[in-house]
């Protein structure tokens, strides 16, 4: 008999997590107003808000925490970091933020100007929102297939050439700065973008004379899936992936908090020394020092160790697993998912889900306060309050797709958790007529509304 998968680590410390009675969870998303980011932790049992800065660090990552070195300028640990990532990314150049939209902050004001057009895969909405900040504008040119949530394609990250080299020719070279490729995409699911659109999107910019950016927060789970899906890679070792993904690109940013395995931190890689330079003003006065920007030097440590065991195939494997068992029990139990599973999460199409729920009613969040009332899951929303307002014409954007994402922490729940989690949707599924009315809004904030609104039942 074949021998079964088991997690590639073993246990060294726990933390409680506690149960709690429906008539408290009652109470408690009342008090928050049905925004699952004004709850208290302690009031959620399986926290499934985010992937990021939750993850749980390895012994090694702790004891490097211990070798942190504080020097203000020229720290061991910033020398031990640029190491690491110039072997993992080739970028020569890096800069250490506080995590991944400080990245943005500080490489946009060096690159974006109002008026702008940058054109990305869907892109995440604090890079949105960092790029219409500036009054710039984000054009998506994500495939079309990611919009459909049954359609099985392996890389529904990918970056439609056709859209692009549309909007590469309709606009001045000098109103385009970058071109921004988030991997994972995050926004569309999860999903990979392959190789070969990469580099497709390479050979473009390059004939555009268009830089070339990648958002880099899940791109180890990227190098995961081309080594699964894309022929030619399936010996690949992940590291040469990632290698050969970054060789695209002339910069990125990075969310450590997702595959960094870290708590806090972010940085930008660069190849081109001068617009290092460039950015470093920004990240002196925004960040820190060129040396530390936003981190810790035992911040910059133990991202050097995440780094290395976030890039190795059993972490991956174990990781990617957990993510599928918990995208297999649902399709199981008949809950609409989507297709395929993404890396870092499980996304429930709450259209499919609520059909007789209007987008006005924000679908997919009162989906979001379903899952919390059944389980105390907490879950998010990547749907209409997300997608907040057209900032030109203040009307709600209403997205293709309303989902509830269900991201799972790294190295942090076991498959016990996930089979709480499936089973808690599953009921709600079940008695999903009952459940007549959405939500409304009461107050939001102009930007990033999705944190801070303030929700009433419809
Ligand atoms: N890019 C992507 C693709 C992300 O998913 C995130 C964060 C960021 C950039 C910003 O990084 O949080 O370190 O400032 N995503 C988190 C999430 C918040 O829950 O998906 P950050």
């Amino acid at each position: 008999m074949e021998l079964p998968f088991a997690e590639s680590y073993k246990i060294k410390m726990v933390e409680p997590i506690r149960k709690s009675t429906p008539a408290q969870r009652e109470a408690w998303i009342r008090e928050a107003k049905f925004n699952v980011f004004n709850l208290r932790s302690e009031h959620v049992f399986i926290d499934l808000l985010t992937d990021s800065g939750n993850g749980a660090m390895s012994d090694m990552q702790w004891s490097a925490l211990m070798q942190g070195d504080e020097s203000y300028a020229g720290a061991s640990s910033y020398y031990r970091l640029k190491s690491v990532i110039e072997d993992i990314t080739g970028f020569p150049y890096f800069l250490p933020t506080h995590q991944g939209r400080a990245a943005e902050n500080v490489l946009f004001s060096a690159m974006v100007r109002e008026g702008d057009i940058v054109p990305g895969n869907s892109h995440f909405d604090t890079t949105k929102g960092h790029i219409e900040f500036r009054k710039a504008q984000a054009v998506d040119c994500t495939i079309s297939q990611a919009f459909d949530t049954t359609i099985e394609h392996p890389f529904k990250g990918n970056i439609d050439l056709m859209k692009l080299e549309q909007v590469l020719k309709s606009y001045p070279r000098d109103r385009i700065p970058f071109i921004i490729v988030t991997i994972t995409c995050n926004s569309s699911g999860g999903q990979p973008v392959s190789m070969e659109n990469l580099k497709g999107v390479r050979r473009l910019a390059e004939r555009y004379g268009i830089p070339v950016i990648l958002d880099s927060a899940r791109f180890a789970e990227n190098a995961w899936f081309i080594k699964l899906r894309e022929k030619d890679y399936h010996d690949s070792d992940i590291r040469n992936i990632a290698g050969e993904m970054f060789a695209c690109a002339d910069a990125m940013t990075m969310s450590c908090k997702k595959d960094g395995i870290v708590n806090m931190g972010g940085f930008i890689g660069f190849r081109d020394e001068e617009l290092y330079k460039k950015a470093s003003v920004y990240n002196i006065m925004f960040e820190g020092y060129n040396t530390y920007g936003g981190m810790s030097g035992r911040d910059m440590n133990a991202l050097a160790q995440g780094l290395i065991e976030g890039t190795e195939f059993d972490y991956l494997q174990t990781r990617i697993n957990q993510v599928a068992y918990l995208g297999n029990k649902l399709r199981d139990f008949g809950v609409p998912v989507l297709v395929p599973y993404g890396g870092h999460a499980i996304f429930v199409d709450a259209k499919r889900f609520f059909p007789h729920i209007p987008v006005s009613e924000f679908v997919a969040q009162t989906l979001v306060v379903e899952l919390y009332r059944e389980a105390g899951v907490r879950a998010t929303e990547i749907g209409t309050l997300l997608a907040d307002r057209d900032p030109v014409s203040r009307e709600n954007r209403y997205p293709e797709l309303e989902l509830l994402r269900l991201a799972i922490p790294r190295r942090v729940y076991t498959n016990n958790h996930m089979d709480v989690v499936a089973v808690a949707l599953k009921n709600i599924y079940d008695r999903r007529k009952d459940i007549k009315r959405g939500l409304k809004i009461i107050s939001e904030a102009p930007i990033m509304r999705h944190f801070t609104v303030e929700l009433g039942m419809a």
